[in-house]
């Protein structure tokens, strides 16, 4: 087949605090296991991501911290940055949008939009407050959502329902910053026309069919993405302002705006754009190819609140543009629960990720393999510390670790490590052998249609196959009576560890890495899996636990923290 080329993406996270298995969950786990599978079946592909380092999220942190929003980026900026690294997240890029080529960029994105039209500037009356003399868009005003009534909706979206919002559709707007009610003032801004797109945003959602061309097909996108952008289109798009009165962020290219910058989120998506500009200064690729011209696919990997931002402003705004793809996928995630409340960064019911990676030293994997098995695909899902605990202990420990240490002892026990060769194999051996060989491709369906949590179950029921076969045909009491047989099992055995040692790799990659090891091998490709890969004679290492369990006082130490 020839070679396929992707261009992945996960949301920028705003460089405002530290990320917590929310963040994992929602954006960056499922796209690095989609990225590490492509590779592993040998398809191009770039994983793009950076910190969101502009907008009210930046600046009001700041100023709770009583600190300077360049601050604020660059102290999270490398810690999140360090996390992701430190948790097996491999992106070809962790950019960030505070850097000059960035401002270049979205800048000149916004000329060339400027130039062809696609903006209409306009003066109107937007709120204001007074106190601290500052314009109130997006996070800097609050009220009632008009669509869900949630109490909490922001002047640009409502969290709660999704919904892309204006401040004067608010109820009850308040300044969050002083918490008075605003007075109105005049203001020019630049306003991107989304009514005039909702024919070509219908028949390209509805149909995966733009300008003629099909684009995708719509049926492999979830159906509460497709859901959330019909009900927005069908229910009308309004013009939105693509520039705010504020002086952090990327000034407005145009000689009499100034102290003006633009929307952050106009910014941060291009931020994907200007990434894989940089990575490909640096690797000497040629971006283009990455996002133009129908040469790749993109895409997008988010929760769930990036949903309008990454299918319907984002894709005007690159169709305006011309010749760019448009995402071939929106895989968004829903929302993770922790103990059956909402994640909150300022109620602190969180798991940071630094944190746990500092309590649960080299135990990235089974909280990779805890949150894919949880991963809130198609509903909200719930995290807690018990699950967690039970998800290693008798999964990873008691089926997968324990297949693996058995096939090692015994190997090491009988043949000093020497993978003995296969006898006759009786009809159990070639059911086994026949099951083996459909795991991989079980496995690639379901990752290619964005189900993780169905694969990853995959991968565990091979090491339980694995685990069952030796447990039914007890090669350690066989040993005493029928040698050839035992070796046979054993082979058997030990290719299993092979496809497992594959297949658990976009999923577990520190795991892969020593299972790889133990089995005295460099990492195989994809299409091996399945297969009898490994040599008669070939001589394995002596075995190092793949996992080890958690005990009780670790979960109720975790507990604890979270309470307190
Ligand atoms: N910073 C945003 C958030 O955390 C996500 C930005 S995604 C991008 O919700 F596309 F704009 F980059
Ligand atoms: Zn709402």
């Amino acid at each position: 087949m020839p070679k396929k080329t992707f261009t992945v993406t996960s949301a920028l996270p705003y460089a405002n605090g530290p990320l917590h298995i929310g963040h994992i969950a929602g954006a960056y786990l499922p796209a690095d296991i989609f990225v590490r599978y492509q590779k592993s079946i040998s398809n191009d592909v770039i994983f793009i991501c950076g910190s969101d380092e502009h907008g009210a999220a930046i600046t009001i942190q700041a100023k709770k911290d009583n600190i300077s929003p360049q601050k604020i980026i660059d102290k999270y900026h490398e810690m999140n940055k360090k996390s992701f690294s430190e948790f097996g997240i491999d992106f070809s890029i962790y950019d960030r949008t505070s850097s000059e080529l960035h401002h270049q960029t979205a800048k000149e994105i916004f000329s060339t939009l400027e130039e062809k039209n696609v903006f209409t500037k306009k003066t109107s009356e937007q709120f204001y407050d007074e106190k601290n003399k500052q314009f109130l868009a997006d996070r800097y005003i609050i009220g009632e959502c008009p669509k869900c009534n949630s109490n909490d909706a922001y002047g640009d979206q409502c969290e709660k329902c999704g919904s892309a919002l204006s401040p004067d559709e608010l109820i009850n707007p308040k300044s969050t910053l002083s918490g008075e009610i605003p007075i109105l003032k005049e203001t020019t801004h630049w306003y991107l026309p989304m009514q005039k797109h909702e024919k070509w945003l219908k028949e390209w959602l509805n149909e995966g069919i733009v300008d003629g061309k099909n684009t995708h097909d719509p049926k492999t996108w979830r159906s509460q993405v497709i859901g959330q952008c019909k009900s927005w289109v069908d229910g009308g798009l309004k013009e939105r302002a693509m520039t705010r009165d504020l002086d952090w962020g990327v000034q407005v290219p145009i000689k009499d705006a100034l102290g003006k910058v633009l929307y952050v989120w106009l910014d941060a998506p291009i931020g994907y754009i200007s990434a894989t500009i940089k990575l490909a200064q640096e690797k000497k690729l040629d971006w283009e190819k990455y996002w133009k011209h129908g040469t790749s696919e993109v895409i997008h990997f988010i929760g769930k609140d990036n949903i309008v931002f990454h299918c319907i402003i984002f894709p005007i705004i690159l169709k305006e543009l011309g010749g760019y793809n448009l995402p071939t996928n929106v895989p968004a995630n829903e929302f993770l629960n922790l103990e059956g409340r909402k994640l909150s960064t300022s109620k602190k019911w969180a798991i940071w990720l630094h944190e746990y990676l500092t309590d649960f030293e080299d135990k990235q994997d089974p909280l990779r393999y805890a949150l894919c098995s949880t991963a809130p695909e198609n509903k909200d899902t719930d995290f807690t510390w018990k699950d967690f605990q039970a998800r290693n202990n008798n999964e990873l420990v008691a089926i997968f670790g324990n297949f693996i240490n058995r096939v090692v002892v015994l190997t090491h026990k009988y043949w000093q490590g020497k993978v003995p060769e296969t006898h006759n194999l009786s009809s159990e051996d070639q059911e086994i052998l026949k099951k083996l060989a459909l795991f991989p491709t079980q496995i690639s369906l379901s990752i290619e249609k964005y189900k993780f949590k169905e694969a990853l179950s995959e991968v565990i029921n091979l090491a339980r196959m694995g685990n069952k076969f030796l447990a039914e045909t007890e090669p350690w009491k066989l040993i005493k009576t029928d040698i050839e047989r035992t070796k046979t099992i054993m082979n058997i055995a030990i290719q299993i560890s092979g496809t497992l040692a594959i297949v658990c790799e976009p999923f577990l990659p520190f795991t892969s890495k020593k299972l790889f090891n133990i089995l005295n091998l460099s990492p195989v490709n994809w299409s091996e899996a399945g297969k009898s890969f490994i040599k008669n004679n070939h001589e394995i290492n002596q075995g190092t636990h793949l996992f080890s369990k958690i005990e009780d006082e670790e979960i109720e130490f975790q507990l604890n923290k979270l309470k307190n």
